[in-house]
């Protein structure tokens, strides 16, 4: 998008640019065109000659969409199909669509959640936050633990209308207990605590057939989270940790590497060796991973936004 662009969407295109725009008005089902210099671009001649077009028929609709996407790029507007998910996301206010950072990971999320979308899952997603993450950052200098009670929880409200019989759960460091979501339920704890994680296991109480890890990104939490609960998954289960390019300096530990590179070896070598991890740990995942994926975020935010999204399938 260049600069000053903006996006649009099917709700702003109508509002933007009403049937009754100087370039086409709509009388007795015909959409009529002010401008037959505008219709002559058309390479049928016929709509050229006329200026009055059944409405619904494909020349009418093909000009219509033609006429539109013109006026709106001359706006600075940048036009492109967007996705049930990607509108989602961008609606509720999650990162995960084409706002704020931008990653687009819905693209893959499409991918590969159509085949639950229907089913009677438990998604599990750590870390919850995004529309009002600036605004705690001056409270608290980094994505950890802040006094502020969250409002919203725009990714759980994305998964809440895409998956239309899941049971949610959703993890955070902070105080969520004012949010009420249909399906949902919220725990609040460290993902870097071995008893929180626990803790939630049991609130859950069942099999997880998919979970998202959005919370601090820091490669230790990272990997405690992994080790602690991926051996509740379930098989088949996809197991997805985000934003894998980019971690937050005072978060990271001297001698942990990054959950990217040890990821990368697990996908190519089979072997994935944490020191935040015991060794039992370490083996349940190199032999419980059928597949890993890793895809590069959108952003561009960052010189490096390659494999910034992985998910494991678990065997
Ligand atoms: C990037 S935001 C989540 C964005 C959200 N998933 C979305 O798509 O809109 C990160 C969240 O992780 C939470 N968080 C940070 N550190 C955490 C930790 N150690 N344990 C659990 N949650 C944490 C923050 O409070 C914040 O709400």
């Amino acid at each position: 998008m260049g600069e000053g662009g903006r996006q649009a969407n099917g709700a702003s295109v109508t509002e933007d640019l009403p049937l009754d725009s100087p370039v086409l008005v709509m009388r007795n089902q015909k959409i009529e065109c002010e401008s037959t210099e505008l219709l002559g671009r058309k390479k049928d001649a016929m709509c050229a000659t006329s200026g009055l077009i059944p409405l619904g028929s494909f020349n009418a609709r093909w000009i219509f969409r033609k006429l539109i996407s013109e006026r709106l790029e001359r706006r600075g507007y940048s036009i492109r199909k967007v996705s049930e998910l990607t509108r989602l996301a961008d609606q509720f206010g999650s990162d995960k669509g084409t706002r704020l950072s931008a990653h687009m990971y819905t693209r893959v999320y499409e991918k590969f959640f159509a085949a639950f979308r229907h089913q009677a899952i438990c998604l599990l997603e750590i870390g919850l936050l995004r529309s009002d993450i600036d605004a705690r950052r001056v409270v608290c200098a980094t994505e950890g633990e802040s006094n502020a009670s969250a409002s919203s929880a725009p990714s759980l409200e994305m998964w809440s209308v895409y998956f239309s019989n899941a049971k949610l759960f959703g993890f955070d460091i902070d105080d969520f207990s004012r949010v009420s979501i249909d399906r949902c339920t919220i725990i609040r704890g460290d993902m870097s605590s071995r008893s929180d994680l626990a803790n939630l296991v049991r609130v859950i109480g069942r099999p997880i057939d998919i979970l998202i890890d959005d919370a601090s990104h820091a490669s230790a939490h990272q990997q405690i989270a992994l080790g602690a609960l991926f051996p509740h998954m379930r098989r088949g289960g996809l197991y997805v940790i985000e934003d894998l390019h980019w971690q937050h300096d005072s978060l990271e530990k001297e001698g942990v590497p990054k959950t990217r590179d040890l990821l990368r070896h697990l996908q190519t070598q089979g072997t994935f060796a944490s020191p935040c991890l015991t060794s039992e740990e370490q083996n349940y995942i190199r032999q419980h991973t059928g597949q890993v994926w890793l895809f590069d975020s959108l952003t561009h935010e960052v010189d490096d936004n390659s494999d910034a999204i992985a998910l494991l399938v678990k065997k």
